[in-house]
């Protein structure tokens, strides 16, 4: 893990979403690990803003990311073209756990909106070792479902839903998620909203392990200005843990919602 420099290959827009692919040295990841990215856009803003690793490519030095422009930060991260350089420190945080090898039952990865892209880094690494998988991604509407060609071609199309009806089932993507533990998962890893996250925790509790991988503002990413810290449950006592050391990815029955 370190800070180190790197220069934009290429960055594909659609809509408020882009694509970012940088060349440099890449240490291997895990799916769940973010890095801390910054432009060279001088002093302002001047820290960098958190992104969940989308692929990674060690060996040919290549590291990808999806964002969404929400602010300043991520505007600037947007308008990045071919050749200009960025800084990136990771691969930080703990990742999600791989399920047990082939053999087990499905595990069940529910994804919305910018936490789709540290999901399909999983999938891909699921499809690999041949673990089965559902992928349930739900958007408000069809122009913010993410990566569906790229999850089909993995072998696993995603079942997605929308709230507007506009591409797949019309609700929440809560309702596929109820039919899957239903039929049966091994484990259910989720990322996206808060409102989102905080369903699948009460879904899955008592009946299946959850992985939820947290959002919080960032200030140095590595564990030092306590800026991330949630309350978490720890043999039944409130303690605050950092997302960007002990998560991003917790154990959905030990996040204390506020
Ligand atoms: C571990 C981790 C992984 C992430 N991965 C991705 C990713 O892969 N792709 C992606 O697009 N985004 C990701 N994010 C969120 C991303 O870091 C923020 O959207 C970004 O930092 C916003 O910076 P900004 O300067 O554009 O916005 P700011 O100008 O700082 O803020 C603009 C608005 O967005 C809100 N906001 C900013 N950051 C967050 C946040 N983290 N949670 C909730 N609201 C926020 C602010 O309150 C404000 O209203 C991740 C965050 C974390 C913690
Ligand atoms: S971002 Fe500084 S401690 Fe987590």
């Amino acid at each position: 893990m370190g800070v180190r420099p790197y220069t934009v290959l290429h960055n594909e827009r659609r809509g408020p979403y882009c694509t970012l692919t940088v060349g440099g040295e890449v240490e291997p990841s895990e799916p769940g690990q973010f890095y801390m990215v910054r432009g060279d856009w001088g002093a302002d803003p001047l820290l960098p803003r958190p992104l969940s690793i989308l692929g990674e490519d060690p060996a040919a030095g290549t590291l990808s990311f999806l964002l969404k422009v929400v602010g300043r930060g991520s505007s600037l991260l947007f308008e990045l073209e071919p050749g200009h350089k960025v800084t990136a420190l990771g691969p930080l945080g703990r990742p999600f756990p791989m399920p047990p090898a082939p053999g087990g039952p499905p595990v069940a990865l529910v994804g919305g909106g910018v936490g789709v892209p540290p999901l399909v880094f999983l999938a891909r690494r699921l499809a690999a070792e041949r673990i089965p998988y559902a992928f349930l991604q739900g958007a408000r509407t069809k122009d913010d479902l993410l990566l569906v060609e790229d999850l089909a071609a993995l072998g696993t199309p995603p079942l997605c839903t929308t709230e507007d009806g506009s591409a797949g089932a019309k609700g929440l993507v809560t309702a596929p998620l109820a039919v899957a533990l239903d039929a049966g998962l091994g484990a259910v890893y989720a990322c996206g909203p808060e409102g989102m996250l905080k369903a699948v925790a009460g879904m899955c509790a008592g009946r299946v392990p959850s992985h939820l991988s947290l959002e919080a503002r960032m200030g140095c990413g590595y564990g030092v200005c306590l800026g991330c810290v949630v309350p978490i449950s720890r043999g039944g006592a409130r303690v605050y843990e950092r997302v960007c050391q002990e998560g991003p990815v917790f154990d959905g029955e030990a996040v204390l919602w506020e």
